[in-house]
């Protein structure tokens, strides 16, 4: 049962860095440009292998370069890509990501073959349940898809973390299906009435996610942190501070850190500050798998930091 499924998208990413982002209607210089595999769901899933767990893809490339090339880079990361297959009519998942020099960034993507995971993938995970407790969902592929395979696996007594990136209506459902919700300050907007802008308003929006669905919230807030619930508690864990270089990714990054540490059997508090280490660490390097740290470089840091 150690094994954790990955049920989402895979996306190659074109990643401009510039000084500021550019205002509607302005041309700027952009200083350096670079392709780096991505996809919410391929960097959580190389995010869990670099961390030591057995971690699975299941999604869908177009048959062309960029898909070859995010196939064999999962491969190269120890991820099982067997649940990944080739759609022949579609492209493989782009996304244009701007980077400014502060490390923020901005993603416009176009999923193309990713929007085709439906039946195929969905027996390919029912298949798998046997070994594995613990599935995890982004918002990067047709809610129709994840609204039934979250309920297939709740049914069968397995545990799902919902990461509702990019913010979707359609994926709503889902707040009754998962155990655990991750949207980041921007997201849950799509969850809640409460507007997210600092650490109080994280945690009247926590209080009222919990009151909707079965799913327990975990609000990231970036430089922030992260505000949970625990029982009938709301807490913050405050961020580590780091040399930010790039936050591309850092949300996949903190699902990885989350979803291991739970599945070992680690408490929610324990797993959500794993989770921050994770995070904070992918902040420091470039790219979006790339930046993903390995265990050891995780143990290292979180010792030398108390809280
Ligand atoms: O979370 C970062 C990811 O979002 C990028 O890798 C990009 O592909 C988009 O899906």
């Amino acid at each position: 049962m150690d094994d954790v499924i990955v049920f989402g998208s895979l996306n190659m990413d074109l990643v401009v860095n510039m000084e500021r982002l550019p205002i509607q209607g302005e041309t700027i210089n952009g200083t350096d440009l670079s392709r780096f595999p991505g996809g919410k769901g391929a960097n959580q899933a190389v995010g869990i292998a670099r961390l030591g767990l057995n971690s699975f893809m299941v999604g869908r490339v177009g048959n062309d370069d960029f898909g070859k090339n995010l196939f064999n880079s999962l491969a190269n990361e120890n991820v099982d890509v067997s649940g990944i297959s080739q759609d022949i009519l579609e492209s493989t998942g782009t996304a244009i990501i701007y980077v400014d020099s502060n490390g923020d960034n901005t993603i416009v993507a176009v999923y193309g073959s990713n929007m085709k995971c439906g039946s195929r993938e969905i027996d390919f995970t029912i298949e798998k349940k046997p070994d594995s407790d613990l599935l995890m969902l982004q918002n990067e592929i047709p809610a129709i898809t994840s609204i039934d395979i979250a309920t297939r696996w709740s049914e069968l007594g397995g545990r799902i973390i919902w990461d509702p990136a990019p913010a979707s209506e359609k994926h709503l459902p889902l707040l009754n299906v998962c155990d655990f919700v991750t949207p980041n300050e921007v997201e849950v907007s799509s969850l809640s009435n409460t507007r997210v802008t600092n650490i109080e308003s994280a945690k009247k929006a926590c209080m009222e996610i919990a009151s909707i669905g079965t799913a327990v919230p975990i609000i990231k807030l970036g430089g922030q942190g992260v505000v949970y619930m625990d029982g009938s508690k709301v807490i913050h864990q405050p961020a580590f501070k780091v040399n930010v270089l790039d936050t591309v990714a850092a949300g996949d990054a903190f699902n990885a850190g989350f979803a291991t540490a739970l599945n070992e059997g680690k408490n929610l508090p324990d797993s959500v500050r794993f989770g921050c280490g994770v995070g904070a660490l992918a902040t420091m390097k470039r790219g979006a798998q790339s930046a993903m740290p390995y265990r050891e470089e995780v143990e290292r840091f979180l010792e030398t930091r108390v809280s």
